[in-house]
């Protein structure tokens, strides 16, 4: 893991965004490529919000990238460019929870503070036999009480890295390897047998399916792209035009009659491109993507712009946006 060779601790912060979703081995090119563009906090301060969208493309959670932005900002106009070392300063910068504030604190500022992420958890419901629901307010008090009673002085941060280390290696959700554990022999759930029936955690709401239809929108060799608003779900980021299927209408008709609605423009479904499928964190989507042929010439979308396909990979974009731009790409390499 190279922020293990880093003492800087705008390299652990830079670090710990990343991993909060995201497992080590994805990370690890992401945080090599993002240290040299943004080598510190005034680099990245002095980016643009298109700067760091890029560098995160493919890792999702964009908001992680546009908060290590914003608060590298903070840092700079409020604590004179060094990143603070107190568990209460680090949570009031975006995009730093108390998970993340203990684990910047402990390793890069060797501060006793605890930290519990879903390793953490796991390695600890699974030691102490914790037969709670540890995702709610009180398990996770109970954890929390644990950890600052078995942390170690002066160690927090090896303390904290090796449970994460740990969880990710040998204490795993499924099959783990209780044979090689150092802490298979004080290890209570292991003792009883009920290790993978820890951690106890509440049911799942069943995940919302919606529907959109989506529109490509050709003019000579470029296509229409329309930017996200900057706030929620991939903000910033650009698109093509689509819209979330709200009525019984079909998808193509539905489509038709919104963008004449919201552009004032008539179009005509020409062809279908295809089906696109993405799971989001929340919800998952299945894309009805349509060639169409704008039939007056008033397009006015606001935020809009007319891309060749060979650029299409220079904004930045979710995955599903992505894949439909390398689908259009590798058409038109096709019939030239
Ligand atoms: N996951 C989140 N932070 C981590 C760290 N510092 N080491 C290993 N895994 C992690």
């Amino acid at each position: 893991m190279p922020w293990r060779d880093h003492l800087d601790p705008y390299a652990i912060w830079v670090s710990e965004i990343m991993l909060q979703q995201t497992r080590v081995n994805t990370v690890v090119p992401y945080f090599e490529r993002w240290m040299n563009m943004f080598p510190g906090i005034s680099e990245l301060a002095n980016s643009t919000e298109a700067d760091v969208l890029a560098a995160w493309e493919g890792l999702g959670y964009y908001s992680r990238a546009r908060n290590l932005r914003l608060a590298a900002q903070i840092i700079m106009n409020e604590y004179q460019g060094r990143l603070p070392g107190d568990v209460k300063e680090l949570i009031r910068l975006p995009g730093v929870g108390r998970y993340t504030a203990g684990a910047i604190a402990s390793i890069a500022f060797k501060a006793d503070e605890p930290t519990l992420d879903g390793n953490i958890r796991r390695v600890f419901a699974r030691l102490f036999d914790i037969r709670e629901s540890v995702d709610t307010p009180s398990g996770e008090k109970i954890l929390w009480t644990l950890l600052n009673a078995e942390l170690p002085e002066g160690r927090a941060g090896d303390f904290n890295q090796g449970l994460m280390d740990l969880g990710a290696t040998l204490c795993t959700p499924q099959n783990p390897e209780c044979g090689q554990c150092p802490l298979c022999g004080i290890c209570q759930a292991r003792a009883k047998g009920v290790q993978t029936e820890r951690p106890i955690l509440k049911s799942k709401p069943i995940q919302p399916h919606f529907t959109y239809v989506g529109a490509i929108i050709r003019e000579g060799n470029r296509y229409l792209l329309v930017k996200r608003p900057s706030q929620g779900l991939l903000g910033g980021m650009w698109e093509f035009p689509n819209y979330r299927v709200v009525n019984e209408e079909a998808a193509d008709k539905y489509l038709e009659r919104l963008m004449a609605e919201r552009y004032g423009v008539k179009v005509k479904i020409t062809s279908k491109q295809g089906i696109f499928k993405h799971a989001y964190t929340h919800f998952r989507l299945t894309l009805q993507l349509y060639n169409v042929k704008i039939l007056t010439d008033n397009l006015a979308v606001p935020d809009m712009c007319w891309v060749p396909a060979d650029e299409l990979l220079n904004y930045p974009m979710g995955k599903v946006a992505r894949q439909i731009s390398k689908t259009l790409k590798s058409n038109e390499k096709r019939q030239l």
